[in-house]
């Protein structure tokens, strides 16, 4: 056994789902495998699953008790709690079922429900024989899974266990563990780049007490910050008000109003590779706060004036000589030609619109599905996915982009 500094998941939890394939006998190799390498591994087999091996083997191996009813699991909650605690779970074989169920989020057994709880990376190595893999069905069921994040390999050409040839074999071991642990050591991609990320909503005083604001958990902008760091950025993070811990190794300026938050990012940009504009910044403020409490009267409120609020992406546009400039859009409709307007207005690299009354996409939530629009103008829609996975894919984007310029951002059709 390797010295336990050179386990490659050592201190890793790793949920291993196991359905009703003939190769599930493979993932016995499998589980052997992450348990040598370090790995706390929980092992979840479907009711087919269990026709093929016997819990026993799984149970032995892993050293815990094999989870396979949902309902014999209700008192431990297992359906929530092994989610919530995996670094990772991956379903080892998947079956053409499990890959519809998880595609159309079905949940009546405990593999199936703990996915759709699960906020951790998803990885599926699909098995199946007869031409099933090529079947429209099942084609249309991974582009689904893939267009959310999960990472659906693509099983193996070769002899298959009817006797016939054909793509449906079980990935390789060695192929499964290079994407668990591509999922568990994060890329360090980022390294050299400097992130300014704003999150969170501001607050705009009407008086000492009261403010206008908006629904904006910070979230997004929290998880891009967390995962930028991850890969290896060097992170400052503008937030407003919110309830969220700092993600570690970023640094944190808090600020309360557009203006502060203006403030804090254009005195840090020239140091920045990029601005992610996460934040719901205020478009309008109180004209004249009242430096005093307002008091309740008795009278209604006829006016209260507001005016603009500085309009941060399009001062930073001005100021831009390099710096990648990303924007965000939240629509209640029309989101894709709502958000090219804004791209080009604003003159960003890129912008992720999303539809804010859509469900899984509301404020708030710990998912949202987003339309990525970059300078070039590609358009690329993505499905519901966890925001850390969101996240992944923004800072994808932004490092396909390159470093930017005044006059690379998309300009309107028509003009100059
Ligand atoms: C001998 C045998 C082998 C099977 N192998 C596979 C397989 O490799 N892939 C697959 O998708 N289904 C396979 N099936 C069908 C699944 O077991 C069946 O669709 C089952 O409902 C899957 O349930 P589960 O996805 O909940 O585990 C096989 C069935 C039998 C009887």
């Amino acid at each position: 056994m390797p010295p336990s500094s050179d386990l490659k998941f050592l201190g890793k939890r790793i949920v291993l789902g196991v359905s009703g394939s003939i190769a599930a006998y493979k993932a016995v190799g499998l589980l052997r495998s992450l348990v040598q390498e370090g790995a706390d591994v929980s092992v979840v087999m479907t009711d087919s699953a269990t026709r093929f091996l016997s819990p026993l083997t799984f149970e032995v191996l892993s050293r815990h008790p094999v989870a396979t009813d949902l309902f014999a699991a209700h008192q431990e909650m297992l359906h929530l709690t092994l989610p919530e605690q995996a670094d990772v779970i991956v379903i080892a074989p998947a079956t053409a079922h499990v890959l519809a169920k998880c595609a159309l989020g079905l949940a009546d057994d405990l593999l199936s429900t703990m996915v759709l709880g699960a906020t951790c990376p998803l990885i599926l190595a699909p098995a199946m024989d007869g031409g099933m893999w090529d079947h429209p069905a099942v084609k249309a069921h991974t582009d689904v899974l893939r267009s959310r994040g999960v990472t659906v390999l693509e099983p193996e050409e070769g002899p298959l266990a009817s006797g016939r040839e054909g793509k449906g074999r079980l990935s390789e071991e060695r192929v499964i563990l290079a994407a668990i642990e591509a999922q568990l050591r994060p890329r360090r991609d980022c390294v050299g780049q400097r992130v300014l990320v704003s999150a969170g909503p501001t607050q705009e005083a009407i008086d000492p007490v009261r403010f206008i604001s908006n629904r904006s958990s910070g979230k997004m902008g929290y998880a891009i910050a967390q995962v930028a760091r991850e890969r290896g950025a060097d992170v400052v993070l503008v937030s407003g008000p919110t309830a969220l811990e700092v993600p570690r190794g970023v640094e944190y300026v808090p600020v309360r109003t557009a203006e502060e938050m203006c403030k804090a990012l254009t005195s840090r940009f020239s140091r920045s590779t990029a601005v992610i504009m996460a934040a719901a910044v205020a478009d309008f403020r109180p004209k004249r706060p009242s430096s005093g409490k307002i008091k309740k009267s008795g009278m209604t409120w006829q006016n209260l004036e507001l005016e603009p609020t500085e309009d941060i992406l399009e001062i930073l546009s001005r100021q831009r000589t390099n710096q990648v400039l990303i924007g965000f859009a939240a629509e209640t409709e029309a989101v894709v030609p709502h958000a090219e307007d804004k791209l080009t207005r604003k003159g960003l690299d890129l912008i992720v619109g999303n539809n804010i009354t859509a469900a899984g996409s509301e404020f708030g939530s710990d998912t949202n599905a987003a339309v990525l629009i970059d300078r070039t103008g590609r358009v690329t829609e993505l499905g519901l996915m966890p925001k850390r996975a969101l996240a992944d894919r923004i800072l994808d984007a932004m490092l396909a982009l390159g470093p930017s310029s005044k006059g690379s951002a998309r300009k309107p059709p028509g003009r100059a």
